[in-house]
């Protein structure tokens, strides 16, 4: 096993770097009878939509072995613990609180903050009460007052005990998989279902960081994005341009209105019926000053024209890929960040999201994931890279801290450092966390 290293002159190596490790709320806790359904409850009972016909009725068991999980954490010598509040745990349909629900919430950031890992807790990391998909979900204009609402109750509950707060987990896979084409949950499809569930997921966004500026304005609170950069196939004026459409309309979408308060300019390439209705000031709750900004990377794409005016995306081929298909291409990470530092005026970015699904194989227990310690050694790499041209990088969270239920590919995909067995529940460390532990203890 090969261990994890940065230049001793690294910026990530400085005290105030946080290391950490992500999870999500329905990818890991189980106890589904125990809260409402969400929408990945009705989406997993469909047929044909998990590849593996699972679902997150047990997951990972985390509410019951909780204790167990943050002792795991903790042992690896880790700054912070990314997780997701489950709305259906703590709200009843009626709106009021669920206290036994919170109160798991509550006991979590507790055990945390006394063992000093920091809380960063994401509020929407997919799992919509079912009951407000029935009123239309994303694509009614009240869910995001119904979120507004959920986040005070949180904020009121948990306050400044959270060291940062995310409002949502990429708003791109919410509405775009989700609404427009449909390999999510709910599983909606087209233009229109897509371009207007991505305003209302922002403008929830600007609601929740209202509630919580309210409630807690001494924490920290921003959003995270995903980024997946689109490269031209070839140099050709019409792929590049393909390329740049791609990349307003799949990564800027979000960005631009949370950081400029303005949709990218491929909005009028989208037929009037099918762009978002915004209402005055709606882009001013979505352009909100923010504390920091959640970047998660896995890849980068390639795109090249149709030849009609917009882009077609292309598999990739010849190249390294992990386990999900993905190219591995570390230097899409770093060129990212410079360019978003460029492009924008930017608060603190923390990369809360980046890491590998690789076939792994326990034996005499335990993990050797070599591939996986390389990916995350390149992609640290880039970090310190991007670091070292100036973006003010705050942070590092691996994905995942455990393998758990990957959404449409069940689990079969496994992303953890530390490794399930789902039929006992037993965690194992691979070498990779392994690896991770040794970087982050010996600074
Ligand atoms: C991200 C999700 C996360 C996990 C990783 C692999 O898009 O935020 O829950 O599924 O991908």
């Amino acid at each position: 096993m090969s261990n994890l290293s940065l230049p001793s002159s690294s910026k990530l190596l400085d005290h105030d770097f946080v290391f950490g490790v992500a999870t999500s709320s329905f990818q890991i806790e189980g106890a589904a009878d125990s809260r409402l359904e969400s929408i990945w409850d009705t989406f997993c009972a469909t047929p044909g939509k998990i590849s593996d016909a699972s679902n997150g009725l047990v997951a990972c068991e985390h509410v019951k072995f909780w204790r167990e999980d943050v002792e795991l954490i903790d042992s690896l010598g880790v700054d912070a613990y990314r997780f997701s509040i489950s709305w259906p745990r703590v709200v009843k349909k009626d709106g009021s609180l669920n206290d036994k629900g919170m109160q798991f919430y509550i006991d979590l950031v507790e055990e945390l903050v006394k063992r000093n890992i920091k809380p960063f807790v994401t509020l929407y990391h997919w799992d919509l009460p079912q009951h407000l998909e029935e009123k239309g979900g994303w694509l009614n204009r009240e869910t995001a007052f119904h979120f507004e609402h959920y986040v005070n109750l949180v904020a009121k509950a948990l306050g400044d005990r959270v060291y940062a707060y995310a409002t949502l987990n990429e708003p791109f896979c919410s509405a775009y998989l989700g609404y427009e084409n449909g390999v999510h949950a709910p599983g909606k499809r087209g233009q229109a279902n897509g371009r207007k569930s991505a305003h209302h997921l922002l403008l929830a966004h600007g609601l929740g960081i209202r509630a919580l500026r309210r409630n807690c304005p001494d924490t920290k609170a921003g959003i995270v994005l995903n980024f997946t950069p689109c490269y031209p196939e070839t140099q050709v004026a019409e792929d590049i341009k393909a390329a740049k459409i791609a990349d307003d309309y799949i990564n800027q979408w979000y960005m631009r209105p949370v950081m400029e308060g303005l949709y990218p300019d491929v909005v009028e390439l989208i037929e009037p019926q099918n762009r978002p209705d915004i209402l005055p000031g709606d882009m001013d709750l979505i352009s909100q000053r923010l504390d920091f900004l959640g970047v998660n990377f896995y890849t980068r794409l390639k795109y090249r024209s149709d030849g009609k005016g917009w882009y077609e995306e292309l598999q990739p081929k010849g190249v390294v890929t992990t386990d999900m298909g993905w190219e591995v291409y570390p230097k899409a990470l770093s060129e990212l960040l410079i360019s978003l530092h460029q492009r924008y005026t930017l608060p603190p970015v923390y990369i809360t999201e980046n890491g590998a699904a690789m076939q792994d194989e326990i034996k005499h227990g335990r993990v050797n994931d070599q591939d996986r310690i390389d990916y995350f050694q390149s992609h640290l790499n880039a970090v310190d890279d991007a670091s070292q041209q100036g973006v003010d990088i705050a942070g590092y969270f691996a994905w995942s801290l455990m393998d758990n239920f990957e959404w449409a590919e069940g689990y079969e995909k496994r992303f953890g450092i530390v490794y399930v067995d789902y039929l006992t529940q037993s965690r194992t460390i691979k070498d990779s966390g392994l690896a991770y532990k040794q970087l982050i203890t010996s600074r």
